[in-house]
C-alpha cells in the first residue's frame, strides 16, 4: 500500500443548510445543521484513504474537545496523526459554513488564529517511509523550508502541491513540485478566464510541473511536461447537494492516479469523476472505488 504525508490543515466546520443564501441583515432559519472536521489537506487525506493510500496527516491542533473531534475523524477515517504538533494555545481553526440546499454552493467564512505547522515541526519527520508528499501552499516561509528538506532528503518522491489561494511569494514553492493542483479562485485572482490559460502562463516559467487545474462547474484542466493539454467536463452528479471540498476530492483523484502511475489526462479523468461524485452526497464518505467506478 503506498503510503503518502499530506501537510496542511484541519479545522472544525460548523455547516448550515439553508434554502436560499441571506440578504445582509436578514434573519434565517437554516435546515440542517452539522460539525465536521474539514480542511483542505485534511479532506484530501481522508478520501485518499478510501482509494486505497496509506496516509499521514502533519498538522497543528489544540488539546481540547475540538481538537478531539478532528483527530478522532482523521483517525476514524485510517488518517494517521503521529505528526500532528499540539499547541498550547488558541482554538482550533473553524469555517462557519453556508451550504445551499438548492445549488449546493458553499460560503466560507474562516476564523484562525492557531499557528501554522511550522518547519521546525517538520524537522524531526522521518520522511524515508512516505512514497508522496502532498503540500497545503500556505505558510509560504515555512512551507519553503520543508519543501527544500524534503527535496535534499529524499528527491525521488513526489512532491505535489496546493495552490488555492494567491500568497505573498507563493509561486517560490512551484519549483519544488512535481505536480501543482491550481484552484479556480486562484486563476480568477490573477486575471485568468479559463484553466488552461493559467496552466500554460505556468507552464513558461516550471516547465518541469505537471499542472492541473479545476474550474468548478466549467470542468478542469491538465498540462503534461511535454506540453500536452487535456480538458474535462465537470461530472455533474443528478442533484448537486454539497461542493464543499470538492476540489480537495479532485486533488485526492489526481494523486492516487498519480501514485497508480496513470497519465496527466487519465488522471484529470478521476480527479473530475471522483468530485463530481463527492457533490452529489453531503461529506466524504463513500468516495472509494467500491462504491463508484472511478476510472
Ligand atoms: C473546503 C475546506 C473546508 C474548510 C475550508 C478551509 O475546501 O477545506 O473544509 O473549512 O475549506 O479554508
Amino acid at each position: 500500500m503506498a503510503k503518502l504525508l499530506g501537510i496542511g490543515n484541519a479545522t472544525l466546520d460548523i455547516i448550515h443548510l439553508v434554502d436560499s443564501y441571506p440578504k445582509e441583515n436578514d434573519e434565517m432559519r437554516c435546515r440542517e445543521r452539522y460539525v465536521r472536521r474539514g480542511g483542505n489537506a485534511a479532506n484530501t487525506l481522508v478520501v485518499l484513504g478510501q482509494l486505497g493510500v496509506a496516509c499521514s496527516w502533519a498538522g497543528t491542533l489544540v488539546d481540547n474537545e475540538d481538537g478531539a473531534l478532528i483527530r478522532d475523524d482523521l483517525l476514524s477515517h485510517g488518517v494517521d496523526t503521529g505528526y500532528c504538533h499540539y499547541v498550547e494555545y488558541g482554538s482550533v481553526p473553524v469555517s462557519s459554513i453556508l451550504v445551499n440546499s438548492r445549488s449546493g454552493s458553499r460560503t466560507i467564512i474562516h476564523y484562525r488564529d492557531l499557528p501554522e505547522y511550522a518547519a521546525l515541526d517538520f524537522e524531526s519527520v522521518d520522511l524515508a517511509p512516505f512514497d508522496w508528499l502532498h503540500f497545503e501552499g500556505r505558510n509560504v516561509g515555512d512551507t519553503r523550508q520543508m519543501l527544500e528538506r524534503a527535496r535534499k532528503l529524499c528527491p525521488a518522491v513526489p512532491v505535489s502541491i496546493e495552490i488555492e489561494k494567491p500568497r505573498d511569494g507563493i509561486d517560490s514553492l512551484f519549483a519544488y513540485a512535481d505536480v501543482l493542483l491550481f484552484s479556480r479562485a486562484y486563476g480568477e485572482a490573477l486575471g485568468y478566464r479559463d484553466p488552461l490559460a493559467l496552466l500554460h502562463a505556468v507552464q513558461e516559467q516550471f516547465p518541469h510541473a505537471l499542472l492541473f487545474c479545476a474550474w468548478g462547474d466549467a470542468g478542469a484542466a491538465a498540462l503534461d511536461r511535454q506540453g500536452k493539454a487535456c480538458l474535462h467536463d465537470a461530472v455533474v452528479p443528478g442533484v448537486v447537494v454539497d461542493t464543499l471540498g470538492a476540489g480537495d476530492t479532485f486533488n485526492a483523484g489526481v494523486i492516487s492516479a498519480g501514485l497508480d502511475g496513470l497519465d496527466a489526462e487519465a488522471s484529470l479523468a478521476r480527479g473530475c469523476h471522483l468530485a463530481g461524485k463527492k457533490c452529489g452526497q453531503p461529506g466524504f464518505d463513500h468516495l472509494g472505488p467500491a462504491t463508484q467506478a472511478v476510472p
